[in-house]
């Protein structure tokens, strides 16, 4: 079925079809603003979220539709106790796609069993958050290219679902990953094992520091190193101050670098770097609305106006 849940689901050719219908939605919104007229997105947000839960809301509008939203578990039947599986159930009965952020691993698939209209995941613990991996590679795509791409992924690559998504994706693109994180916090070994496997070629590497692999990237992506996983302050001052990045930290990269990050940021990129040619997040979260619009409007198809292609 239709359902975004992992990255390792969309080929090469998957992620192309949506990155060029995204570009053509930027180029020239106004073609598609009524295309999904009368559509209802649910959203289920089970977690906190700015950027994904706005950018598919904004997404949605954009395409005529609009949305249904469950709002904080707090004000929803989830106190109750209600299970998740009913939960998507019954706002499948409302909408026309849902997507779906949840603490749990695993809680995209589990759901995505239950309901036949087009489930998104848009984050589910520390496992994948696709939608934001389309989002990264348009951004890539646009900025460094997505040929013979040499990437430093740094931070919590322990827990953070962004990267785990990313890497996946860009084995398709037989990038060079370098993946930066201090011990404690290195990519999951399945991960790993899955690149090795997935990769005719293996260019996997691991790092504990940024300084030696630097001069060598195109792209830069930063991640929040997650405070709230460390029982003692003082260690968690020490790693987060060797992978933070400021201007003086970019003096030893191409002038051509491009610094990416999928928000929100705590101090782990300085203020001053928002001013260099080399910052793209913003631009980045900025994307996730045509790359989202892309992505609803293939998944929901020509149930949309009459403008139908
Ligand atoms: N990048 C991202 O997923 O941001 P939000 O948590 O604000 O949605």
């Amino acid at each position: 079925h239709d359902h975004v849940i992992t990255s390792k689901q969309l080929s090469r050719s998957d992620i192309e079809t949506v990155l060029d219908r995204a570009a053509e939605i930027r180029d020239d919104p106004t073609a598609v603003a009524d295309r999904h007229a009368g559509a209802l997105l649910g959203l289920l947000f089970f977690e906190p979220s700015t950027r994904t839960k706005m950018s598919f809301e904004t997404a949605m509008k954009r395409l005529g539709g609009d949305v249904v939203d469950m709002g904080s578990v707090e004000s929803s039947s989830v106190k109750k106790g209600e299970t998740l599986a009913d939960t998507v159930r019954v706002i499948e009965g409302y909408a026309d796609a849902l997507v779906l952020r949840h603490p749990k691993q695993g809680a995209a698939t589990m759901a995505s069993e239950f309901v036949d209209v087009p489930l998104l995941n848009a984050g589910d613990g520390a496992g994948q958050h696709p939608t934001q991996t389309l989002l990264d590679l348009y951004t890539i795509r646009e900025n460094a290219g997505l040929e013979d791409l040499t990437i430093g992924i740094m931070g919590d690559l322990k827990y953070g679902r962004t990267v785990h998504s990313l890497a996946y994706a860009l084995s398709n693109f037989d990038a060079h990953q370098h993946f930066i994180s201090p011990e404690s916090l290195r990519l999951p070994r399945e991960v790993v094992y899955d690149l090795h496997q997935e990769q005719e070629r293996a260019q996997v590497r691991e790092h504990e520091s940024l300084e030696e692999i630097l001069p060598s990237l195109d792209v830069l992506y930063v991640t929040r190193i997650q405070r709230e996983r460390f029982p003692d302050e003082t260690e968690y001052q020490k790693i987060a101050g060797e992978y933070q990045i400021g201007v003086d930290t970019l003096e030893a990269a191409s002038d051509d670098l491009t610094v990416m990050h999928p928000l929100p940021r705590v101090d782990e990129i300085a203020p001053e770097v928002d001013e260099t040619e080399h910052a793209a997040y913003f631009e980045q979260a900025h994307n996730g609305v045509p790359v989202r619009m892309a992505l609803l409007d293939l998944l929901l198809g020509d149930e949309g106006g009459e403008d139908d292609e």
